[in-house]
C-alpha cells in the first residue's frame, strides 16, 4: 500500500510526543488505516536540540512554510503555536497548496479559523483540530459527527488543564499559586506564554470554538467575557470550602433570550457536584441538548501524550479518507483472533 507522508512543524511537548506515538504505534496504525503513516519532514527552531525522539530519515526544514508547501508531504501538522507568525503563515501555505492540515492551535483557530476553513473548503482538503479543545477528549468529533439532529442549549466545562491543576493542588496541598504554575510548566501543560492559561484566554479560545460547533455560529472569541484565576488566593479557596464549594475555572456558552452568551471565570461549584470531582490536569465538557439530554465527557486535557492521542487520531482520519481506503469489518480491521481468556484459578 502507499504510505501517507506527514510533515510536522513544531517538535516541542506535543510535536515530539506525536513523533513518538507514530513510531511506537506504527503497526497498529497501519492495520487501522490500511497504509503506513510516515513522518517524512520536520521543522523546529533549533536543529541541534535533543528532543528524545528518533527523527529517522525525515527531511529537516529550517522554514515551516517551505515544509508546508513541500511535495514531500500529504499532510501538514502544525504544532508551533501562536495566532500569527510562522503558525498562521505555514497553515495558510499548506492549505493553499492543497495539503490536509492537522493543528492543535486553538489560538490560531479562535482568531483565523473561519478564514482558514474557507481555504480548506475551497481546496477540498481537511482541516482537523481535535487536539485544540480539551486535549485528548474527543469532543470535536463528538459534536461534529455524533450529535447530528441535536439542538444544543448549553455547553460548559473545565477547558484548561493548567488552571485546574493549579486550583486542585492549591486546595489539596495548600501550596502557592506560583509553585503550582511552575510545576504545570515543567510537566508541559502550560502555553509558551502561561498568561494565556491563567488569565483565561486559552479557555476563551476553546470555548469560542465549541460555541461555533454548538450553535452553528461564526467563531467570535473577542465576544467572550473573560476573567482568569491569577487573583485566586488560599483564602478564597478555604472560604469556598467552608461553604461547601470548590473553585473551578469554567467556560460557559449558552443560548439566552438575548443571544448566545459566552463567558469564562472562576466559579464556585458545590463540592458534591460532578464537575467539582474533576481534578488536576483533567478537563470536562458538558453538553446539554434537546434530544440527548446531558452529556459529560472528561479526560486528560493537556500534556504530550494526551494531546498526541488526538493529533494522531486526526492524522489517521485523513489516512482513512484517502481514495481506495476500505473500511474493515464492523468491529475491527481486519478482525484478529482473540487470545483465549483464561480464568484465574
Ligand atoms: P512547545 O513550546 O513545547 O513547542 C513549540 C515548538 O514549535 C518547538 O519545537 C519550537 O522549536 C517550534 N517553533 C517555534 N517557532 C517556530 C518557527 N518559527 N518555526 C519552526 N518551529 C518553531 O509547545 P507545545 O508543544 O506545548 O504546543 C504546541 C501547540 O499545541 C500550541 O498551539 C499549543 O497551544 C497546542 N497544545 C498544547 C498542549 C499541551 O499540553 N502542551 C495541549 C493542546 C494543544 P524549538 O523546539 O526548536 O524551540
Ligand atoms: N495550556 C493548555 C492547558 C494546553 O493547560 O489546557 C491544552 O490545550
Amino acid at each position: 500500500a502507499n504510505a501517507l507522508h506527514v510533515g510536522i512543524a513544531g517538535l516541542g511537548t506535543v510535536g515530539a510526543s506525536v513523533v513518538r506515538v507514530l513510531a511506537t504505534k506504527a503497526a497498529e496504525l497501519t492495520r487501522q488505516c490500511g497504509q503506513p503513516i510516515m513522518v517524512t519532514a520536520v521543522s523546529a527552531r533549533d536543529r541541534s536540540r535533543d528532543r528524545g525522539v528518533d527523527l529517522g530519515s525525515a527531511k529537516w526544514f529550517e522554514d515551516p512554510i517551505e515544509l508546508a508547501k513541500s511535495a514531500d508531504i500529504d499532510v501538514f501538522v502544525e504544532l508551533i503555536g501562536g495566532d500569527e507568525g510562522a503558525a498562521r503563515a505555514a497553515v495558510t501555505a499548506a492549505l493553499e497548496s492543497g495539503k490536509h492540515v492537522v493543528t492543535a492551535n486553538k489560538a490560531l483557530l479562535a482568531k483565523h479559523g473561519v478564514a482558514l476553513a474557507e481555504i480548506a473548503e475551497e481546496k477540498g482538503v481537511l482541516l482537523n483540530y481535535e487536539a485544540a479543545v480539551a486535549g485528548g477528549i474527543p469532543v470535536i468529533k463528538t459534536m461534529r459527527e455524533s450529535m447530528a439532529g441535536n439542538t444544543v442549549s448549553r455547553v460548559f466545562g473545565i477547558l484548561n488543564g493548567t488552571c485546574n491543576y493549579i486550583l486542585t493542588r492549591m486546595e489539596a496541598e495548600g501550596i502557592s499559586f506560583e509553585e503550582c504554575l511552575k510545576d504545570a510548566q515543567r510537566l508541559g501543560y502550560a502555553e509558551a506564554d502561561p498568561t494565556f492559561d491563567i488569565e483565561g484566554n486559552d479557555t476563551a479560545h476553546k470555548l469560542a470554538i465549541l460555541t461555533s460547533l454548538a450553535f452553528g455560529s461564526r467563531i467570535a472569541a473577542d465576544e467572550v467575557y473573560m476573567e482568569g484565576i491569577s487573583n485566586i488566593t488560599q483564602a478564597d479557596i478555604r472560604a469556598a470550602a467552608d461553604l461547601g464549594y470548590r473553585i473551578k475555572l469554567l467556560g460557559v456558552a449558552q443560548q439566552t433570550d438575548s443571544g448566545i452568551e459566552q463567558r469564562v471565570h472562576p466559579t464556585m461549584v458545590p463540592t458534591a457536584s460532578v464537575i467539582a470531582q474533576v481534578h488536576g490536569v483533567t478537563n470536562a465538557v458538558a453538553i446539554e441538548t434537546d434530544i440527548l439530554g446531558e452529556l459529560l465527557l472528561s479526560g486528560p486535557g493537556a500534556g504530550g501524550n494526551a494531546t498526541a492521542s488526538a493529533v494522531v487520531g486526526d492524522i489517521a482520519d485523513i489516512a482513512k479518507s484517502q481514495p481506495g481506503f476500505q473500511h474493515g469489518p464492523v468491529f475491527g480491521r481486519p478482525a484478529k483472533k482473540l487470545t483465549p481468556y483464561k480464568k484465574a484459578e
